[in-house]
């Protein structure tokens, strides 16, 4: 089949959020001609719904005896044993420039009247070091900045164009995609380089503080095109999202994790505090650990109440000045945050795997690069630290653009010059099917069975299809990522980080490595040879 329509560029960003704005801008910097492609509307990602902020450690900006070294530690006691000691290092020693680029390009943050920027603390931190915009709005000032700046810099952004799959070249490299726009009618657009930056997978459950995109199209696409995963079974929960009734679904509210950095606590329906005794942070202990207390607190259900706990953050005189976005969120659901307990309960977060990738976006496909969420650095292991990701997007979006004009300038990397191609055809499985069973089997506690359970259930209800329209697009990524991520904690006989196994409750050391899941000729997610996997952990 003929693609109707073509354009050309050095480098197509498949994605708007902060990873793929700045590589974007960053390939502009360097001379490159960028075209930046997204499913829906500019600002429709991930990024516009952080809150917290960006972690990151400035000279003569930082807490009593803070310093990059220890913002590392954090890191790597957050992400249990699996993080890649030099792809966090090299990050979050790159911090401080990046976040003083993203000024640069117009991002304001909170700043105290002496004109140095005011700092947060979140789980897992050790010092206030998290800065953050409009009190609790930094990802949409983030977002807001680096798409002016694209706008401004004349970066051409071509909307509601979902990208259905790779174009290669002779020699199997990526040097294009096949995307549909809104009316389904194919397009090729041909590149030396395409950059996944596609963001999370949150929808791959009912609740989540994810927006509607986050199918994992970006995962499922390099798949395909021969890359590896890797830690696809840590899925991060966040602790607290607002809880609105029984049976939440789609993106719910985020309460951030800065609420409890700045006071509030965790109690349950009788008052009592859920994480007192359970980790010596107690409130800020890293997210795995409170995500999981919280859901064990709820199974036991004190008080007749087993799908939410609160957080008491009646003790914050500011609430409304200092987190507007949680406040607002609040009081739309008629709860008043000065006198009323939030309610609250555990959602699906962050994808804490993906994609594997260096630290300058390169997978093993040449000319195909990925950072943000949908990528996997070794920055996050087995639970991502707090605030680290708005600061992986901007660390490893310039890195990327950098390395894909390295590459160009060698002659590393060529554009396909095919427009002959077809559609994929790709299993898809009920959304709200896959969305049930996965929540019930496979969120915060899975065992053997309930994974089981799963596999079966995808088993007999995918259906092979075209991927014809954004929504095949979508639902076909969402069994990928499922079927991989089931793959991965079945064989994870351990409970690390995120990865919580009630048949099998301790970390073992034996498993303090990555599993790396491949496809396979049929397009089955596999778990790789864990050979191949040493050389990534
Ligand atoms: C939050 O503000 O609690 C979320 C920040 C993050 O996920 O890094």
């Amino acid at each position: 089949m003929a693609a109707r329509w073509e354009a050309r560029a050095d480098l197509i960003v498949a994605g708007t959020g902060v990873a793929g704005l700045t590589a974007a801008l960053r390939a502009r910097e360097l001379g490159l001609r960028v075209l930046v492609v997204t499913k829906a509307a500019g600002d429709d990602g991930n990024t516009r719904w952080a809150q917290g902020g960006v972690a990151v450690v400035m000279q003569d900006q930082h807490d009593p005896g803070d310093s990059v070294a220890r913002h590392i530690e954090d890191t790597l006691t957050a992400g249990a044993g699996l993080c890649d000691e030099a792809a966090v290092s090299a990050i979050i020693s790159d911090g401080p420039a990046a976040v003083a680029r993203l000024r640069e390009r117009g991002a304001v943050f909170d700043a105290k009247p002496d004109g140095l920027l005011e700092r947060t603390r979140e789980g897992g931190h050790s010092a206030f070091r998290v800065v953050h915009a409009g009190g609790d709005a930094t990802g949409a000032e983030v977002e807001r900045a680096l798409l002016k700046a694209t706008v401004d810099g004349r970066v051409p952004l071509l909307e509601n164009h979902v990208a259905v799959d790779t174009v290669k070249t002779p020699l199997g490299a990526v040097g294009g995609l096949l995307v549909l726009d809104g009316n389904g009618v194919p397009g090729v657009l041909t590149a030396p380089a395409v950059l996944l930056a596609t963001g999370g997978i949150g929808q791959m459950y009912q609740a989540t503080s994810n927006p509607s995109v986050a199918t994992g199209d970006g995962l499922a696409l390099a798949l395909r095109a021969g890359a590896l995963a890797a830690d696809v079974e840590f899925i991060q929960f966040h602790p607290t999202v607002l809880y609105t009734g029984r049976g939440a679904r789609g993106r719910c509210p985020l309460v951030t994790e800065a609420v409890r950095g700045e006071g509030a606590v965790l109690v349950d329906a009788t008052g009592a505090r859920v994480m007192k005794g359970v980790h010596p942070l107690e409130d800020l202990a890293p997210r795995d650990v409170v995500a999981a207390a919280i859901t064990r607190h709820m199974a036991q259900g004190p008080g007749g109440v087993d799908d939410h706990v609160f957080l008491d953050a009646t003790s914050l005189h500011d609430m409304a000045s200092r987190f507007p976005t949680v406040y607002a969120a609040c009081v739309s659901v008629g709860v008043d945050p000065a006198v009323d307990p939030i309610p609250v309960a555990p959602a699906a977060h962050f994808a804490c795997g993906g994609v594997v990738s260096s630290v300058d976006g390169r997978t093993g496909v040449t000319g195909l690069y990925a950072v943000g969420e949908v990528a996997r650095t070794g920055l996050h292991g087995a639970n991502r630290l707090a605030s680290n990701s708005l600061l992986e997007g901007l660390v490893c979006g310039t890195r990327a653009a950098e390395a894909v004009a390295s590459d160009l300038a060698l002659g590393l990397i060529a554009p396909a010059r095919t427009s002959d191609v077809s559609l994929p055809t790709a299993p898809v499985a009920d959304r709200d099917l896959l969305q049930r069973v996965m929540s019930r089997y496979a969120a915060i506690g899975r065992d053997a069975e309930g994974l089981a359970v799963v596999g079966s259930v995808l088993d007999v209800s995918t259906v092979d299809k075209q991927l014809e329209s954004r929504e095949l697009v979508e639902d076909a990524a969402l069994t990928l990522a499922a079927r991989a991520l089931i793959a991965a904690a079945a064989e994870r006989t351990e409970s690390r980080g995120c990865h919580v196994r009630t048949d099998h409750v301790e970390r073992s050391g034996s498993w303090q490595r990555s599993q790396l899941v491949r496809l396979t000729p049929t397009g089955q997610p596999v778990l790789a040879d864990p050979v191949l996997a040493e050389g990534v952990a």
